[in-house]
């Protein structure tokens, strides 16, 4: 069965038809009809936005879908995790949107269940593709086209499924100028496809578009507080800080943001910001990626 369970796993042209297929979901009156699809969402680590994204988005396309309660469910009685899918699925469900901290369990559960299909919808500090889909839509919204553009990464990249998978699609889709900018205690081990600028005003200079991201405390081991008060004088996304990109250059974040931790309200809130409309761009990339799901396992809409 087909998944989506990383961005690396996608073609340029895969890609793109996505990218297109979401667009034409913003624009469209009348939806295609996927009634009979079984979803379910299990999602093992805490979210707002991909988690009601995922649900808005199974709903607009009129599939049956279900968030399983997790804090209610039979794993609490000892049951294992393959097991609750292969109940799920024994009950008819063959789509799982499934986010868990652990890296890669994707990969094996969709190996154990080969008749389901999964949707990464986040695994620890691996994948993040649906968010990267939906960066990469916001940013053709905005630019028109990724040939050329200079991207600036900052914040806790070295925790970040988010930062992966957009260095990943960035490069996919033909962006050559990615450019990290954060301490060396927030920098990941391997930095392919990206230039490393530790100064946040350099850096800044020439970027068309600036990508900040949160500082994962929860990913942190022992006490962060001194690093990040020191994080925060030099690398707080600020208005000031804004205007070494250029003037027409986007400010985007995943989120959740912390206000005053990696950008300031000013910032977030600001003329330059897409952050919102990010979000709003979930859905309907998320809508494009359950029916990508969908067609390659041989179904089709009723309109
Ligand atoms: N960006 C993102 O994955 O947000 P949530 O954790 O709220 O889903």
């Amino acid at each position: 069965m087909k998944n989506i369970l990383c961005v690396s796993h996608l073609d340029k042209s895969s890609i793109s038809n996505l990218l297109d297929r979401a667009w034409a979901f913003k624009h469209l009156s009348k939806l295609p009809d996927y009634g009979n699809a079984k979803v379910a969402s299990l999602f093992y680590e805490n979210s707002t936005r991909t988690k009601v994204s995922f649900e808005l988005a199974a709903k607009q396309l009129n599939m049956k879908h279900i968030t399983v309660d997790l804090t209610s469910s039979s794993e609490h009685k000892g049951e294992a995790l393959l097991d609750t899918l292969k109940i799920l699925h024994a009950m008819g469900i063959q789509y799982f949107i499934f986010r868990h901290k652990q890296e890669n369990l994707i990969q094996t559960l969709s190996n154990e269940l080969k008749t389901a299909s999964f949707i990464n919808a986040g695994d620890g500090m691996h994948a993040h593709p649906t968010q990267t889909l939906l960066d990469l839509l916001t940013i053709k919204e905005n630019k028109q086209q990724f040939d050329g553009l200079k991207v600036v990464i900052s914040g806790d990249i070295k925790h970040s499924r988010v930062a992966n998978s957009l260095i990943a699609g960035l490069s996919i889709m033909g962006v050559s100028d990615i450019c990290l900018s954060t301490p060396d205690f927030f920098l990941p081990v391997k930095l392919d496809n990206t230039v490393l600028e530790p100064q946040l005003d350099k850096a800044l200079e020439g970027a068309d578009v600036v990508v900040s991201l949160r500082v994962q405390k929860e990913r942190i081991r022992g006490n962060v507080d001194n690093e990040l008060d020191s994080y925060r004088k030099a690398y707080q996304l600020t208005d000031t800080l804004l205007s070494k990109a250029k003037q027409d250059a986007i400010v985007m974040h995943p989120g959740p943001m912390n206000r005053g931790i990696e950008i300031t309200s000013a910032v977030a809130d600001g003329p330059q910001s897409v952050i919102f409309q990010q979000v709003s761009n979930g859905v309907f990339v998320r809508m494009a990626v359950l029916e990508y799901v969908l067609n390659h396992n041989g179904y089709n809409c009723t309109y």
